[in-house]
């Protein structure tokens, strides 16, 4: 199948990092050809196509969406152009793979979902820290009864690169569905009902701390959206936890980071440590308890696809890689999507109901 990629920045080139490593790593359904790479410019979609292996490369994406041979658009632009370039995809009946936010709005995520599940085609949406194994190991501890009743989650995706109030504004502080909760809260949230199920009330607090940055052409911006947000959530299973999303948090570069307690045990995570999984069970004898470290190995797949020893890591291209596996397999009849539109719009829709009730200052349900 042929691929069509839009935007060359981070996400660009770790997309294509992706596409190459699964490839080579899994034994997918389908093969995969990097057909062509659209950036706004030709010179940095020439020097992407060079640098990233596609055979072609334009500076207008619709390019790709008229070309009868591309089987797959793979959207890697900012948010605001998510909609307008997934909807086009469909109606051109390819494939869709989408970075987060699906889209600014929660409404906006829901269309493309109904759009993407009319023309039924496959769709796949850029949550990576689910794609992890020990998520995954996690998950399943969790489900098996393994830490006994669940009593409560703590989770944080905290970073720095907002924190110096010199930055430039960017896309990621348009008004219209911007912030810390939407940009990296989101993966958060993700990984709270990954583990444990649904959320069904929110209760937000979110605070802007710088509140004008100058954009690329030198204008002065005033910032509406949060630099921090917190947030209580109860789950529908009946126990409560408590997220932070923060892109202010000076000194953090990746704290992805989570616990789960409950009656016969607790898990520890954190990002920045992402093969390994802490584990402490209640039943080891007094003076002999502590967390211990699961280090992830080939008992933890998809982890021996990539190394056949324990303990030598796998990295941040490789969980797209995993995605990509997952969304080949679905694309092929083999699997429902990993994470398909339809869990794009459920994310954006609790970032908006934590947005909400910081607002109205009160619970609000997650419907
Ligand atoms: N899943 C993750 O872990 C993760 C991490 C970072 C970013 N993201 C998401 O990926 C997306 C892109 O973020 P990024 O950090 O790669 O941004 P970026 O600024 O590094 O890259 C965006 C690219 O899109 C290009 N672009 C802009 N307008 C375009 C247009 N009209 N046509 C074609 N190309 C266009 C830009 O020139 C740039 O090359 C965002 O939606 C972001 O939320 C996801």
């Amino acid at each position: 199948m042929k691929v069509g990629l839009i935007g060359s920045g981070f996400m660009g080139k770790t997309h294509s990092f992706g596409f190459a490593t699964a490839a080579r790593v899994f034994e997918l359904p389908i093969t995969f050809e990097m057909e062509i790479i659209a950036d706004i410019s030709m010179e940095q979609a020439e020097d992407a196509r060079k640098a990233l292996g596609f055979n072609r490369a334009t500076d207008n994406w619709r390019d790709l969406i008229e070309d009868p041979s591309i089987d797959i658009i793979d959207i890697t632009a900012p948010n605001s152009l998510h909609k307008e370039m997934a909807l086009a995809a469909i109606a051109a009946g390819k494939h869709v793979y989408c970075e987060k936010p699906l889209a600014p709005l929660a409404k906006d995520a829901l269309e493309m979902a109904k759009a993407a599940e009319a023309a039924g085609i496959k769709t796949q949406v850029g949550f990576n820290y689910l794609m992890n194994p020990m998520i995954n190991v996690a998950r399943e501890m969790i489900a098996a009864g393994e830490l006994g009743e669940i009593y409560s989650f703590r989770g944080i995706h905290a970073e720095d690169y907002m924190a110096d109030p010199n930055g430039p504004w960017t896309f990621r502080h348009d008004p219209v569905g911007g912030g810390a909760l939407a940009d990296i809260g989101s993966h958060i949230l993700a990984t709270a009902e990954f583990l444990l199920g649904p959320i069904s009330q929110v209760m937000g607090d979110c605070h802007t701390l710088i509140s004008e940055r100058i954009d690329a052409r030198g204008n002065h911006r005033v910032v509406e959206v949060d630099d921090v947000c917190h947030g209580f959530l109860k789950f529908e299973a009946g126990f409560t936890g408590a997220i932070e999303a923060n892109w202010v948090a000076t000194g953090r570069s990746m704290q992805h980071d989570f616990e789960v307690y409950g009656s016969k045990g607790s898990l520890h995570f954190t990002q920045e440590r992402f093969n390994e999984l802490h584990y402490y069970n209640s039943a080891d004898a007094a003076g002999r308890c502590g967390f211990r470290r699961i280090v992830a190995s080939p008992s933890h797949p998809p982890y021996g696809a990539f190394c056949v020893a324990p303990g030598h890591q796998i990295g941040f291209n490789d969980l797209k890689a995993i995605e990509i596996k997952g969304f080949a397999e679905a694309i092929a009849g083999l699997t429902t999507e990993p994470f398909n539109f339809r869990a794009g719009y459920r994310i954006q829709s609790l970032v908006e109901a934590i947005q909400t009730s910081s607002r109205v200052k009160a619970w609000v349900a997650t419907n």
